[in-house]
């Protein structure tokens, strides 16, 4: 398999690149105070990074599944949080769209959502269904031309600020998973509200919210696929999913790598640089082979993806091992600035606070050991 990116990709990545140093990087302070990032979303939108792989006769860059895990990648080394939003936006927010959606409802979406008009966002976890999402409480009635539903889901990463919201109800809770549909409910849905933001250890600036559905009215029109086949829905786009999640996590462990790797070679004690100590050295060279051995999980995920291949064993690896790595990195990346390392002055600190939840989100580390052994085992 050929890792060398194309021409296209590399253009990619370096006005990705240019784009997180020069809008992104001084726009930290204002996120890390709380700030949800919209101008930088709408700049985003106009460079094509909203809809990266929507196809372009729907208003998006029709750029290939590579290119658009490169920008994850490279946002993230600068901003975690400008990389999960964009990740779930496309992933799961438009891909369900995109993948599963009748040609009125991509009409409908998919422009505003390329365009960066309209954010998404991916409703299944509840506050007792997170890694058994098949036990999902949410119900949807069919009243004829359109659905009642009622329920809250939790954790709803660009909640508050979505105008679109990928639901998952169940429409027969006699069937289990099969009993399972997924919706497109519009941020202003009567009966949909915006709960409480929770306030996370890292991530600061990416929202994260309750919602409920009291009675809240869906046009049967904006059911996505069939009754039933949501569970289906929100796996696939998960699989897919999950490869943005592990190049936010290996942007991470990069940026971890690269800070300390610097900070080593001009901070001197006993005479010499660190890095020139042996116990530093030996760290850094940990930190660079786990970065390499995660972009190569991720990469190799994203073609097979981008080939249009099953990679679902293939993308929970690259989340297993990346978001592992971004743990490791991020702790070392600590330990090697010491007490400067403790400090909001320097940035590892915030890679150490971020890290964490990549082995959470989009399916915790246990849950990618379940999908991998299953894979294994058939
Ligand atoms: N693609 C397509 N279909 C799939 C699938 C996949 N990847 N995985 C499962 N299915 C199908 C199965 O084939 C099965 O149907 P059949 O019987 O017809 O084959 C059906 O779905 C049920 O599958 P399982 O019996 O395997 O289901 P389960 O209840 O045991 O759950 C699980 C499997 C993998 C543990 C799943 O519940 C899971 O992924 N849990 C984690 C949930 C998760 O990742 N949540 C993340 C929330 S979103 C988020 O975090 C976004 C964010 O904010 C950043």
């Amino acid at each position: 398999m050929d890792l060398r990116f194309t021409e296209e990709q590399q253009m990619m990545r370096n006005m990705v690149r240019n784009f997180a140093k020069t809008e992104i990087e001084p726009f930290i302070p204002r996120m890390e105070a709380g700030e949800f990032p919209r101008e930088l979303l709408h700049k985003m939108g106009e460079l094509g990074l909203m809809g990266i792989t929507v196809p372009t006769e729907y208003g998006g860059a029709g750029m290939d599944f590579v290119s658009y895990i490169s920008a994850i990648h490279e946002l993230s080394k600068v901003s975690a949080v400008v990389g999960v939003i964009l990740s779930v936006h496309t992933s799961v927010g438009t891909n369900p769209i995109l993948y599963f959606g009748n040609e009125e409802q991509k009409d409908r979406y998919l422009p505003k959502m390329a365009s960066g008009e309209y954010l998404g966002a991916f409703c299944l976890t509840e506050a007792s269904s997170g890694s058994d999402a098949g036990s999902l409480k949410t119900r949807a009635v069919n009243r004829g031309d359109h659905y009642v539903l009622n329920g809250s889901k939790m954790f709803i990463t660009n909640g508050g600020e979505a105008e679109v919201y990928i639901v998952f109800a169940s429409t027969d809770s006699s069937k289990g998973t099969y009993g399972i549909s997924a919706f497109i409910v519009d941020k202003d849905a009567p009966g949909l509200s915006i709960g409480k933001d929770e306030q996370k250890m890292g991530l600061h600036g990416s929202r994260t919210v309750e919602l409920s559905f009291d009675n809240c009215r869906v046009p049967v029109a904006n059911r996505l696929g069939e009754e039933g086949e949501g569970f289906k829905i929100a796996m696939a786009n998960l699989d897919v999913g999950r490869i943005g999640i592990a190049a936010q996590a290996l942007g991470i462990a990069e940026a971890s790598l690269e800070a300390a790797t610097g900070y080593a070679q001009q901070r001197v004690q006993f005479g010499k640089p660190i890095a020139e100590q042996q116990g530093v050295g030996f760290k850094l060279a940990d930190m660079a082979t786990a970065a390499e051995a995660a972009r190569l999980l991720v990469y190799r995920a994203a073609q097979l993806r981008a080939e249009e291949l099953p990679c679902g064993k293939e993308a929970s690896m690259a989340k297993l091992f990346a978001s592992q790595a971004a743990v490791d990195n991020s702790i070392e990346a600590v330990q090697i600035f010491g007490g400067y390392g403790y400090t909001e002055e320097y940035p590892v600190e915030r890679f150490f606070r971020d890290a964490k939840v990549t082995q959470i989100y989009e399916g915790t580390s246990e849950i990618q050991r379940i999908v991998i052994s299953k894979h294994v085992l058939k």
